[in-house]
């Protein structure tokens, strides 16, 4: 189970003021538990794991196996809450070659793809898929995200001409809404198996409904115990857990009084690559429920030690804004250790016996004290171990925390309205019908 350690954030702020939440929290756990707070039609994922059916999770799974045993490559084209929480999961539980190895039978490598508009992207994607046996997950609640909406219109072509109307439509799934939007008209009208994203979950909190559990089913992860991870967490992080036994709400609180003590800006850290898309995921959960009305934590995030030789530098001696959250993983996967050399030229002998995770905790903890002394408060979440357990439960407590967080801040922390903005613009230089009025408007600008 993962754990929050936040004793090194108190040269900062207070016990006491941290302490000093307690009540604020339970009124926002009860606020979403009553449905009383703010974007209350959104507060499906609260108790998502713990109402997830053996019977649904045995219908993905075998739509899985289908295209498991059908597909060399899957594309899984979505785009924000509709991918993020997928690849997050893949990426952190693969091999990091995995794209390099032979391939095994009816194991498909998962591409990604309708999270862009790059041409290169997509014709390089087409050009490679030309001699593959593929299939598609297309996902989007809206049913009309053009990013998605456009690389899956590519997809879809070519999967039928190549692999034939029949083979398509048993290689293509949708992941959509119950009954409006393209991608479910796209879905009955092909008669393609689908998958319906719950009116009541938004993107961002998505990763345990089919958005989610598909493609990482299709990967090869063993579902089940991703949901066993997240129900666990669920109940760890529940209304009536106390207050300082709660991780959730201790994060919710530390993060806000961090905040209000001008702390501004929060960097999501990790000592371990396969975490990187952990990161993108958890920047759209909390950039996109927070930032909003003028106020939000603005999240970033760095891998070390990658970024400690390229963003260390600003980390311990820039503006004093910010606060770092480690993901700490205790128990790698795989044991490495250091070999001999006799002629110890790179001088690294002292290191001989030593695991290579070793080296890599004694960094962690030389930067923590480092960026602590140099004026970074500083959290750690502690996660046994790279699982399928573990990532769900890493994942719902992230949720948790963010809707605890959210109405800490005083924001609806379930819609996205300015996410708008930019599309409303693309549509009218795009002259899409119905964008007319705009489409004038904006021309003017120009
Ligand atoms: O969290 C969200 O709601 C967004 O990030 C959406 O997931 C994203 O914009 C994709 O939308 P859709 O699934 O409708 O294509």
């Amino acid at each position: 189970m993962i754990s929050l350690n936040i004793e090194k954030t108190f040269g900062f702020i207070s016990k006491e003021n941290v302490a000093a939440y307690e009540a604020k929290v339970k009124e926002a756990q009860d606020a979403l538990e009553n449905g009383t707070c703010k974007g209350n039609d959104f507060l499906g994922w609260l108790h998502l794991p713990s109402s997830i059916t053996k019977e649904h999770l045995e219908d993905l799974k075998a739509t899985a196996q289908i295209l498991r045993e059908n597909c060399e490559i899957v594309i899984v084209a979505g785009i924000g809450g509709s991918y993020l929480g997928a690849r997050a999961v893949i990426e952190t539980l693969s091999n990091s070659f995995a794209w390099l190895q032979e391939k095994k039978k009816n194991a498909p490598t998962i591409l990604f793809a309708g999270h862009n508009i790059g041409e290169d992207y997509l014709y390089e994607l087409t050009e490679y898929l030309k001699d593959k046996k593929f299939g598609v997950i297309n996902i989007s609640k809206s049913g009309t995200t053009t990013e998605t909406a456009l690389a899956f219109r590519l997809l879809k072509k070519q999967c039928e001409d190549q692999r034939g109307k029949e083979m398509a439509q048993k290689v293509i799934v949708a992941v959509t809404d119950a009954k409006k939007g393209a991608a479910r008209i796209t879905a009955d009208k092909e008669d393609y198996k689908s998958f319906i994203i719950p009116d009541n979950v938004g993107g961002r909190f998505s990763v345990l409904t089919p958005v989610g559990l598909l493609p990482i089913a299709v990967a090869g992860f063993d579902i089940d115990k991703l949901v066993a991870g997240a129900v666990e967490m669920e109940k760890a992080c529940g209304v009536d857990v106390p207050f300082e036994q709660n991780p959730a709400a201790l994060y919710a609180a530390t993060r806000n009084e961090l905040y209000k003590n001008g702390k501004k800006i929060e960097i999501l850290v990790n000592f371990n690559p396969k975490l990187h898309y952990v990161n993108e995921w958890w920047k759209q959960l909390y950039g996109e429920s927070e930032g909003k009305e003028g106020k939000g934590i603005f999240p970033a995030a760095v891998d070390f030690s990658t970024d400690l030789h390229s963003m260390g530098q600003w980390i311990q001696e820039g503006e004093r804004t910010i606060y770092e959250t480690v993901i700490s993983v205790e128990q790698p996967t795989h044991k490495l250790e250091v070999p001999n050399d006799a002629e110890n030229l790179d001088g690294l002998n002292f290191l001989v016996g030593k695991r290579v995770d070793e080296v890599n905790k004694m960094a962690e903890l030389g930067t923590q004290l480092a960026h602590v002394d140099g004026g970074v408060p500083n959290m750690r979440i502690s996660v046994p171990t790279l699982n399928e357990e573990c990532i769900g439960g890493l994942l719902y407590f992230f949720e948790k925390a963010c809707g605890i967080s959210g109405y800490l801040l005083g924001v609806n922390a379930f819609n996205q309205p300015g996410v708008e903005a930019y599309k409303k613009n693309m549509f009218a230089l795009l002259n899409k019908p119905g964008y007319e009025e705009e489409s004038k408007a904006i021309r003017a600008r120009l």
